[in-house]
């Protein structure tokens, strides 16, 4: 039997009076790098708050790691970064980390692992409010690796992020999935799409496709994913 870190089936959520999830439903295997891509609006964050737990949802079910999405139990074992930077701004980039950690009951020495992770110690006595956007985007994601979660859930975390970094980040996700954490990564940027193990494909509060890359390069004919993204849309709007 498959082990799953998240079963989400027949999910429906409404904001500001608008449906904007319409019976969505997959799974994500554990241990895995999982991309959830789509156009700005598409429902990404909505779907990630359903999965950690913080979303008021109008039906269907959001199982983690075998319990009810936000369940006490599971809560210290799911880690999250919104996609804007919550932290102290008034605080070093140790502070804030210390306090985070604090809050969460993590190990004091989770401090300076999630910096070096995140390759943030030469920054640690900073101030946050003092950090460059994507030095402060990784602030964020150090925080949401604070106790050692088993599922990660990162909303957007590469954004204004140059190359080198995105490729760095990218190879940390990768790590962390080999140690059995797994990792579900929003992004609109579809030239991220190829380094995941697994794709969800939303648009418009649906799933569009939900497989690998290469089953979704095969099923559209292209190895360009932007170009496959937009062949499936086509495909879709044809029937
Ligand atoms: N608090 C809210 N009240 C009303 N509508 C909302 C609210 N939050 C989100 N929405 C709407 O829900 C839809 C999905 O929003 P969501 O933030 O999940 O999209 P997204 O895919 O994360 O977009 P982006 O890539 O721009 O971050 C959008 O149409 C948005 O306008
Ligand atoms: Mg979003």
């Amino acid at each position: 039997m498959m082990n799953y870190a998240v079963r989400v089936a027949d999910l429906r959520v409404r904001r500001g009076g608008r449906e904007v999830l319409h019976g969505l439903g997959f799974e994500v295997p554990r241990g895995r790098v999982v991309g959830l891509l789509g156009p700005s609006g598409c429902g990404k964050t909505t779907l990630l708050r359903a999965i950690v737990g913080v979303q008021a949802v109008e039906s269907g079910t959001v199982e983690v790691l075998g319990r009810p999405a936000g369940a006490k139990e599971v809560r210290s074992r799911v880690g999250y970064a919104t996609q804007h930077p919550a932290v102290y701004l008034d605080l070093t980039v140790r502070e804030n980390l210390r306090y985070f950690g604090r809050v969460i009951g993590a190990p004091g020495e989770d401090v300076d692992r999630v910096m070096g992770q995140v390759g943030l110690g030469s920054q640690a006595d900073q101030l946050a409010g003092s950090l460059s956007g994507g030095q402060l985007g990784r602030v964020n994601l150090a925080v949401a690796l604070l106790g050692a979660p088993e599922l990660v859930v990162l909303d957007e975390p590469t954004v204004g992020l140059d190359p080198v970094l995105r490729q760095e980040l990218w190879a940390l996700f990768h790590r962390l999935a080999e140690d059995g954490v797994t990792m579900i990564v929003s992004s609109h940027v579809m030239d991220e799409a190829a380094r995941c193990q697994r794709l969800v494909l939303l648009r418009d509060g649906r799933i569009l496709a939900d497989e690998t890359p290469a089953e979704l390069s095969a099923q559209t004919g292209t190895d360009d994913l932007e170009e496959a993204f937009l062949r499936l849309i086509g495909a879709q709007e044809a029937v």
